[in-house]
């Protein structure tokens, strides 16, 4: 009996932070950790990218998962429950009406660029990676982004597969194949980080990525790595809140974090340890942006021994990383519709994936159509992508930060969190007094950079 409920707590515990590590391990990692890195210059953006996530996402993470467990409702729900249960204002909903609206602002992005991870995919069984030089790679991108029909449609897809998921239910199946699929991308991840080191600059790429030049560190890089280390680890969106309802009052839920984190920064730092050798040894544009994966790796695929196979297989390990967290994007607004309406979860789905899929075609139009139409020097996808990732994404997680800490009696807290004293406090310390003043200090100085 005993052996039999330790069985299944251990399992219980093993699903969730599959689904944990599924959210967060994603395109983040992939597709936007490197172009970002390159973008904010190398070592000192990684540097600072590390020290936020582990001095403030994974306590943020902590109190993200652990709202989510003493709510068991969707983010706005929890959210309003928790603050009534502690005498405090109503006013704290909008911490998950925030989280939300932004993770549906993400989806509608996010499924663009899983589109562009689907397409790549036929591209590498069509052969089109074949022998393909810097040029060729840049004209082949450059070609699906001119078409907004193309991207429509594997956007359509993307899309599709997500509701398609979420409308039955996450478990089962789903989760069955993530615990064989996210090793097996780590796996072809570390095999294409050797094929960089042969091939690539490898000693440029890696001076690149850990000698910070802190003469490139403004407060609008600090931003970005804060927002990207935020990001990646699903936070301020309330995907996290959902998935903490999962978790059982005896997993510990710092332990579980600290896990999610190094998981997720470990795939980080091995997408750009196989990118960047490439985008040295080729010449390419470390800024170039949210292209920078999908003008590299297929010059690489293109030369590489069965680099259809290994294509092919790539992309469509990327696509599935990417879904995994795609999932957790679309649960926050769907659990919300559903607590409101009393709709079915496959109702709720579909409206919401509708809905996202009409916003994505602003961002779809703003690499072609509305190219040029911008704000503030920002392109529509710039400004979704800015508005969540550098403000609605920080913001909610310092209000996470600042509510647990001060807001909910210290004795729940413990009774909550059930961890070792000597955590306890760490993590107290940090969501109490670190978090909320470093990202505050990261607005007030941007600002000040900016204005003054
Ligand atoms: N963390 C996911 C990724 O890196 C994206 C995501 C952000 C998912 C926020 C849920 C919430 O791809």
């Amino acid at each position: 009996m005993a052996a039999a409920k330790e069985h299944s707590n251990w399992s219980s515990k093993w699903t969730f932070i599959m689904a944990a590590v599924g959210s967060a391990v994603g395109l983040g990692n992939i597709w936007r950790f490197p172009y970002e890195a390159g973008q904010g210059g190398g070592g000192a953006f990684v540097l600072m990218y590390l020290g936020f996530v582990f001095l403030i996402g994974t306590p943020v993470l902590v109190a993200e998962l652990s709202l989510g467990r003493r709510g068991q409702l969707s983010p706005i729900g929890s959210m309003l429950k928790i603050a009534k249960e502690e005498g405090r204002s109503s006013a704290w909903q909008l911490v998950g009406w925030s989280g939300v609206l932004g993770s549906f602002i993400v989806l509608s992005f996010y499924s663009v660029i899983g589109g562009w991870t689907l397409s790549y995919i036929i591209q590498s069984i069509i052969g089109a990676f074949d022998g393909i030089t810097a040029e060729a790679a840049g004209a082949l991108f450059g070609t699906m982004l001119a078409s907004p029909v193309t991207m429509i449609l594997w956007h359509a897809g993307f899309i599709s597969l997500t509701m398609f998921i979420v409308a039955k239910g996450v478990e089962g199946g789903l989760e069955k194949a993530v615990t064989i699929l996210m090793p097996a991308l780590f796996i072809l991840l570390i095999a294409l980080v050797i094929y960089a080191a042969v091939a690539g600059d490898f000693a440029q790429a890696v001076s690149f990525l850990f000698k910070p030049d802190f003469s490139k560190v403004t407060f609008s890089v600090a931003l970005e790595a804060l927002g990207q280390s935020f990001f990646s680890l699903s936070l301020g969106l309330g995907s996290m809140m959902t998935y903490g309802s999962y978790l059982k009052k005896d997993t510990s839920v710092g332990k579980s974090a600290v896990i999610i984190a190094s998981a997720d920064t470990a795939v980080a730092l091995l997408a750009g340890l196989a990118i960047f050798p490439l985008v040295f040894a080729y010449n390419l544009d470390l800024s170039s942006g949210p292209g920078l994966i999908f003008v590299t790796l297929p010059i690489a695929f293109g030369q590489m021994h069965f680099g259809v196979i290994f294509g092919a297989l790539f992309f469509a390990l990327l696509v599935i990383a990417a879904i995994t967290s795609s999932i957790s994007l679309l649960e926050p607004s769907v659990s919300y519709l559903q607590e409101k309406t009393g709709y079915t979860r496959k109702k709720a789905a579909l409206s919401i994936g509708f809905g996202t899929f009409m916003l994505g075609i602003l961002t779809v139009f703003s690499f072609n159509l509305l190219a040029d139409f911008t704000f503030a020097g920002m392109t529509l996808f710039d400004l979704f992508d800015f508005l969540t990732n550098n403000l609605m994404m920080p913001l909610a997680g310092m209000f996470m930060a600042l509510f647990m800490g001060w807001f909910i009696l210290r004795k729940n807290l413990l009774e909550e969190l059930a961890m070792t004293e000597k955590w306890f406090k760490l993590w107290y310390f940090l969501v109490r007094f670190v978090c909320p003043l470093a990202i505050g200090a990261v607005f007030v100085f941007l600002l000040y950079e900016k204005f003054v």
